[in-house]
């Protein structure tokens, strides 16, 4: 009788078909191999340094590996380690993350390597669960900085890892809520655990969310190149396009609208900004004077309107919880600009160089309608 193969290391050592071994390490073993052969080559894999693959994975997360790329070089180039990210000032930061949008990664960037300066030793911790002492870094994060730069059999979960795991293996839950989620976890634990001793974990979790991106995408995924299509369960029963269960998006008009006034203050070629206080929404950014109405956005920065506002134009932009309705109003103002309710600081700038600054991207559409109006 044939031994009896109980482990992942036997199974992928033989030549035993793929059903004989056990699924996890099976499926395991055919993304790393398919990760090994397939994968793209991007700066941030020729490194194992844990501080570079740290800010690669908060610049991916909601941003594309194209629009990436160029930004990840800048920023290696300006803070090459983590004490010169600690030491620099937040607005050098921000200007760096200015046009990446979501500031708050590049604002909890910053808090980490401070923290990690000041009271880890001046190192990233090398487990997972030492990482998640870090301010800032989630689950997620600690998974991909121990699994890709130390090595550790740690688990992680993005939206494309929770796709490839719910078609495989037929999870009905709603995957972005708790049960779910939780089942996703578990099972990219179980998956991982099965890696063969001579396989890196980092290969498996950027294998598996390699997939997700390129394969076993949200529509229309591409079964006939996936290493994995022969055992999973959405396939076999032509469920790719029910699985991942996803909660109903709420429809944009659904969505509650802000509707302000953004003003358009020009003095001697260059245009008042108002900085945003650090903790909030869009902490730290820098934007046009803004209020309910175009008095309203002049006194939040100490001044009063002369003469009547000039509409120049209109920004709309649906975000995830609301839509914003801005109304960009050239105005002539009295008094001296400082900053009083709702800012921390004012200051002129020529329009172009502001995106410089750390804008937000309705700040730049704002800006770009005020420098085309200046044109006519
Ligand atoms: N998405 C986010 N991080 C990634 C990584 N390291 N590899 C592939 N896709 C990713």
């Amino acid at each position: 009788m044939a031994p009896a193969r109980t482990t992942a290391r036997t199974a992928a050592a033989t030549s035993a078909p793929a059903a004989a071994a056990p699924p996890a390490a099976s499926l395991a073993r055919r993304v790393v191999t398919h990760y090994r052969r397939h994968r793209r080559d991007l700066p941030w894999r020729r490194t194992s340094d844990p501080y570079a693959i740290w800010v690669s994975e908060i610049m991916l997360q909601q941003t594309r590996v194209a629009t990436v790329i160029p930004y990840w070089e800048r920023w290696m180039a300006r803070f090459p380690t983590v004490q010169a990210l600690a030491a620099a000032p937040l607005d050098d930061v921000l200007a760096a993350w200015a046009g990446l949008g979501y500031y708050s990664r590049a604002r909890n960037l910053h808090a980490g390597a401070r923290w990690v300066a000041a009271e880890g030793g001046g190192e990233l911790p090398r487990t997972a669960a030492g990482l998640r002492a870090v301010p800032g870094v989630g689950p997620y994060t600690a998974g991909a900085i121990a699994s890709i730069a130390w090595g550790e059999r740690a688990a992680l979960v993005d939206g494309n890892v929770a796709r490839v795991l719910a078609r495989v293996h037929g999870v009905e839950d709603d995957v972005k809520a708790s049960p779910g989620l939780r089942r996703i976890w578990a099972l990219a634990g179980e998956l991982v655990a099965a890696l063969p001793a001579t396989a890196h974990p980092g290969d498996l979790n950027q294998g598996l969310m390699e997939l997700g991106a390129t394969v076993c995408t949200p529509t229309t995924p591409a079964c006939a190149s996936c290493p994995i299509s022969g055992q999973c369960t959405a396939r076999a029963t032509g469920r790719q396009d029910e699985l991942p269960r996803l909660p109903a998006r709420k429809a944009a008009s659904a969505l509650p609208e802000l509707a302000t006034v953004a003003l358009w203050i020009e003095r001697r070629g260059a245009v008042l900004l108002a900085r945003r206080p650090a903790g909030g929404l869009y902490g730290g950014l820098w934007e046009l004077p803004q209020g309910a109405d175009a008095s309203a956005a002049a006194s939040a920065v100490g001044v009063t309107l002369r003469g009547r506002a000039r509409p120049v134009g209109e920004h709309r932009q649906v975000l995830s919880h609301r839509r914003l309705r801005v109304a960009l109003a050239r105005v002539s103002v009295r008094g001296e600009p400082r900053a009083t309710t709702g800012y921390t600081a004012v200051r002129w700038c020529a329009p172009a160089a502001a995106r410089r600054l750390g804008v937000s991207s309705a700040t730049a559409a704002l800006l770009a309608l005020g420098t085309r109006a200046r044109r006519r």
